[in-house]
């Protein structure tokens, strides 16, 4: 090193010294590079990659990012169940080596730099790898702080959050059966769906009949069909179960603007907790006709991956309940930025959470709904004992509540060895239901 670099060095740090002490910030005395921002002996990102594991026969992606402290490491969700091979790619080959050196603490300017770092954003696969080390992040600092998640987002405001279980049938004898039996096992919330006769449906077994017109794997959905049963259902279940169990539904799109205006209308009577998706995102201006005729609380937005999708929905009060899916929208930081935005507008939150979302996205659920004031019910899915096996420390469930881990960070880790046992299935390569819903002449339905 040459004299004049050295006495440079010795000047700076001199300069540095009399400016801290009298209280400049240290920023102002640098060139604004990114280093500036972290002491010298930060930590750095040493690695990140993407998992794939498949426990449940679930496709699941996680992250895992590792860092120069040994030892230190933090696991997020990336799961695009769809298309988990593209998320691979994101990761392993776009935002590892963009995210290596980088100081995990600055988990916000992490953020808003890998939202910029493929130019083109907003997108699955891009969002979905984004998710996966945000969460990984938030992850570290938790264990970086010795913490649970949920104490760095303000700490507790319920002791734990309170689920909605998952009943269907094939008729509305066998779906009362299946509501009982979630209320004996003390759940408040049920989703009730049920088959619908000769079709094929959402959420319920279908009863297709098989139109030899329509390409092989194709399900047959009718919109008028569905329309007309799902009333008649609450009114059955109302009948037989009563009014102090709160009941959901998810519509799933597939019928036209004014068959959910219709249905929320005809729902009203029955007091459902909340109607989900009754519009695909595609119609949300449709929202307002629905507000304007009825009171039916209205659940949207599991399908979004635009940080800014909601903010119509949200400031004009056109929904009741966010459902975001926290491993497609960029994971936790945008979401809580999602809930503060919400509480203002007295909307609620109801993360998505069915299983395609790995041990670490409901994690961050968990830890978004035991500490946001607005929260108002959070979706079920109960691991099995091989996802058990891959991921210790899989948060509790009892008497229809789900507990946050209080070790720090998620409090959960993937056994990487035990992940490689149940590998993703090739064959088929993907869901065949989706893009395979047809009307009886052919029309696909979104599904
Ligand atoms: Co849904």
């Amino acid at each position: 090193m040459s004299k004049s670099v050295q006495n440079n060095d010795r000047r700076r740090f001199f300069q540095d010294s009399l400016m801290a002490a009298a209280g400049v910030g240290f920023l102002q005395s640098k060139s604004a590079s990114a280093d500036s921002f972290n002491p010298k002996d930060s930590v750095k990102i040493t690695n990140v990659k993407a998992v794939l594991t498949a426990p449940e026969g679930i496709r699941l992606v996680v992250v895992k990012v590792e860092t120069s402290e040994p030892g230190l490491y933090g696991w997020g969700c990336a799961t695009f169940t769809q298309r988990p091979k593209t998320v691979v790619t994101a990761v392993d080959e776009y935002l590892k080596p963009f995210l290596v050196g980088k100081n995990p603490d600055n988990i916000e300017d992490i953020w808003q730099s890998m939202f910029v770092s493929s130019y083109w954003r907003n997108g699955p696969v891009l969002n979905n790898a984004m998710s996966g080390v945000d969460m990984a992040l938030w992850d570290i600092k938790g264990k970086r702080a010795g913490l649970p998640v949920y104490q760095l987002l303000g700490g507790k405001c319920r002791f734990a959050a309170d689920l909605y279980a998952h009943a269907s049938g094939r008729d509305f004898v066998e779906l009362e059966d299946r509501v009982r039996r979630w209320m004996e096992k003390g759940y408040r919330h049920v989703r009730a769906q049920v088959a619908i006769e000769g079709y094929s449906t959402y959420g319920a077994p279908g009863t297709d009949r098989g139109l030899g017109h329509l390409p092989p794997n194709t399900r047959v959905y009718e919109p008028a069909a569905y329309v007309r049963t799902i009333p008649k259902m609450f009114e059955h279940l109302r009948d037989k179960v009563g009014w102090e169990i709160e009941l959901l539904h998810d519509t799933h799109e597939r019928v036209s603007n004014s068959q959910a205006v219709n249905l929320a209308k005809a729902l009203e009577e029955y007091q459902l907790f909340f109607l989900e998706d009754p519009l695909p995102p595609e119609q949300v201006d449709h929202f307002r006709l629905i507000r304007q005729q009825t009171a039916t609380p209205i659940a949207m937005g599991e399908l979004f991956n635009n940080p800014h999708e909601w903010n119509d929905l949200i400031s004009e009060r056109l929904i009741d309940y966010i459902r975001v899916h926290l491993s497609q929208i960029g994971g936790l930081t945008p979401a809580r930025k999602l809930a503060a935005f919400a509480e203002t507008f007295g909307v609620r939150t109801a993360w998505h959470g069915p299983g395609d979302l790995s041990p670490f996205g409901r994690a961050a659920n968990v830890a978004l709904d035991l500490s946001c004031y607005n929260f108002g019910v959070q979706e079920q899915h109960i691991f099995n004992d091989a996802a058990h096996e891959v991921f210790p420390g899989i948060l509790k469930i009892e008497n229809g509540y789900e507990f946050a881990n209080e070790a720090p960070g998620w409090g959960i880790d993937c056994d990487e060895e035990k992940a490689k046992k149940y590998p993703i299935k090739e064959d088929p390569p993907f869901d065949m239901f989706w893009g395979n819903v047809r009307r009886r002449d052919g029309t696909i339905v979104r599904p």
